[in-house]
């Protein structure tokens, strides 16, 4: 209870010293109580300069950036929920570099020795020294022995304690988000220990490994006869919690469009490829990467897009993935009320709704974006545009859907860096199409698979259910880390419970170490 409550104290130093209770201040006034209180506890210890010139979200970056691993983890999280911090302040955090100082390469073989035993560790060598640090991992290039034949790896290793000192950091942040909340009512819509145990769940995940070999594995099963995209092989026996062996990428970085042109590649080929390959994998598998941006993409040789960095993955069941396809081939066809029909047919639009007025919405989302110039048409606006309205007719949106509407546009993006004029509806028809048709049996039409969908939504009675509980399960979800079980209620309800029986100690322990440290001070 007493560390829960000193390392609570270190953290309100830190955040007070790092300028970010001053930038939140600007943005939201705090209350005269929290101000007071930061400045007690930031006795003694100096305030960062703040970066006056800059703007606050920048600010914020910068000085949650300072914070280490835990923060930055925050600040991510936080960048996907605009619900509870604003859209504007969400789209500044999304700027937030996950960049840290490396760890000595040293302690980097000490930590592999430990988790692959001695007799694999004899078999690397040849570790280089760090080409990439980030808050929870780094990565080194190496050579394994394999089979009788030595091959180039990389090894991501994780930060040394990190769980640890994640974890730690974690339950004074949970005291501080309970104290919070229940001593400032406003403070009550922010759901700041919901936010706490939501990112201890999904970065614990994160901090394991395993999951994210998991995941490469099953997207290299599903794509291994797709050719142009390649996912590289894990190599098990060198891989535990803290290590992950993964086949070293020979390729350039899809960033690196002046080199892909000297090698011969061409761009609007591969642009054309990474959109059909990522809406593939959704609508196809329902099993997505969920971080295409360019820093994880690169192009081998032959022109194969080989994908690094599975820590995010995205989810979809069958009927998130019918809804999808149908919806966008909906779109492209400009049949708004066919698309209107899909939603009723599935009860995710209430029946009480006018079934015109909802088609005259979707129309007012697809029409101005056939008037557009191609390269201005996007299929991830257009879902976020979609998602708005449906929410306007009380359908609350899917996280899986969410976050396959963040990663269509971030693909899209790369797709448009590399080649501009890339007509995304031409490029995502026949992949929708070819789905399409495979899920119907040969004489039925589109039509009858919108009904036949329409019945599998209608059928699946946990549905609704789920869609309630989405805004909940948040990005766990969306992740496809974490099912919706009662596990995950119970355990919030038991950190909750438990820090209602620590209230009134972590009171008097709380004002208890601030009278020692004004004394100290
Ligand atoms: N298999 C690999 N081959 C070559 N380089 C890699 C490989 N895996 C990762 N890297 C390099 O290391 C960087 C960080 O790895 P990544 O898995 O993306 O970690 P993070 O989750 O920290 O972003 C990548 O951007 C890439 O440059
Ligand atoms: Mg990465």
């Amino acid at each position: 209870m007493l560390s829960r409550v000193f390392q609570l104290v270190k953290i309100a130093r830190k955040l007070s010293t790092s300028g970010a209770v001053n930038t939140i201040n600007q943005l939201y006034n705090l209350p005269l109580v929290v101000n007071i209180f930061f400045k007690i506890i930031s006795i003694g210890s100096e305030t960062k300069a703040s970066n006056e010139d800059k703007q606050p979200g920048e600010k914020l970056c910068l000085a949650l950036e300072g914070m280490g691993t835990t923060f930055i983890k925050l600040g991510q999280f936080l960048a996907t929920r605009p619900d509870i911090i604003g859209e504007n302040l969400a789209k500044d955090l999304e700027k937030l570099q996950d960049k840290l100082p490396a760890f000595d390469t040293y302690e980097a073989k000490k930590i592999i020795q430990k988790e692959v035993g001695d007799n694999q560790f004899k078999n690397i060598v040849e570790l280089s020294e760090p080409i990439a640090a980030a808050s929870i991992a780094q990565v080194h290039i190496a050579k394994i022995k394999y089979d009788s034949s030595e091959k180039e790896v990389a090894i991501k290793i994780l930060r040394p304690d990190i769980e640890k000192l994640f974890n730690e950091e974690l339950d004074a942040l949970m005291l501080f988000a309970y104290i919070v909340e229940n001593t400032i009512s406003k403070a009550k819509r922010l759901k700041l220990v919901e936010v706490v145990h939501l990112l201890r769940e999904i970065t614990n995940i994160e901090m394991d490994l395993r999951f994210e070999a998991a995941a490469a594995n099953e997207l290299y099963e599903n794509t291994k006869s797709d050719k142009g995209f390649n996912v590289p092989k894990i190599y098990w026996n060198y891989t535990s919690k803290k290590v992950l062996t993964l086949d070293r990428v020979n390729g350039v970085s899809i960033r690196e469009q002046d080199k892909l042109k000297a090698s011969g590649i061409d761009l609007k080929i591969l642009a054309e490829n990474l959109i059909q390959h990522f809406l593939k994998q959704a609508v196809r598998d329902g099993f997505f990467h969920g971080d295409m941006h360019q820093g994880n993409l690169f192009v081998d040789k032959s022109g194969n897009i080989v994908p690094v960095d599975f820590g995010i993955m995205g989810r979809l069941d069958k009927n998130n993935r019918k809804y999808l396809a149908e919806i966008l081939y909906g779109f492209i066809q400009r049949d708004y009320v066919k698309v209107a029909d899909v939603h009723f047919q599935a009860g995710l639009v209430p029946q009480n709704a006018s079934r015109d007025e909802f088609a005259q919405a979707l129309r007012s989302v697809g029409e101005p974006i056939f008037g557009q110039s191609i390269k201005d048409i996007s299929g991830g606006n257009l879902l976020a545009q979609l998602f708005e309205i449906t929410e306007k007719f009380n359908m609350q949106t899917q996280t899986p859907l969410l976050l396959l509407q963040k990663t269509m546009v971030v693909v899209e993006g790369v797709a448009r860096k590399l080649y501009p004029e890339t007509n995304i509806w031409e490029v995502s028809r026949p992949v929708l199409e070819d789905w399409l048709k495979s899920i119907k049996s040969p004489k039925s039409t589109i039509d009858s698979a919108i009904n036949t969908s329409a019945e599998i939504f209608k059928r699946i009675p946990e549905f609704p259910d789920l869609m309630d509980k989405a805004s909940y399960a948040l990005q766990l979800l969306a992740e496809g880390k974490l099912n919706l079980s009662q596990g995950t209620n119970k355990n919030l309800e038991l950190e909750q419970m438990q820090l209602k029986n620590f209230r009134n100690n972590i009171i008097i322990g709380f004002f208890g170490i601030v009278i020692i440290i004004l004394l100290v001070f």
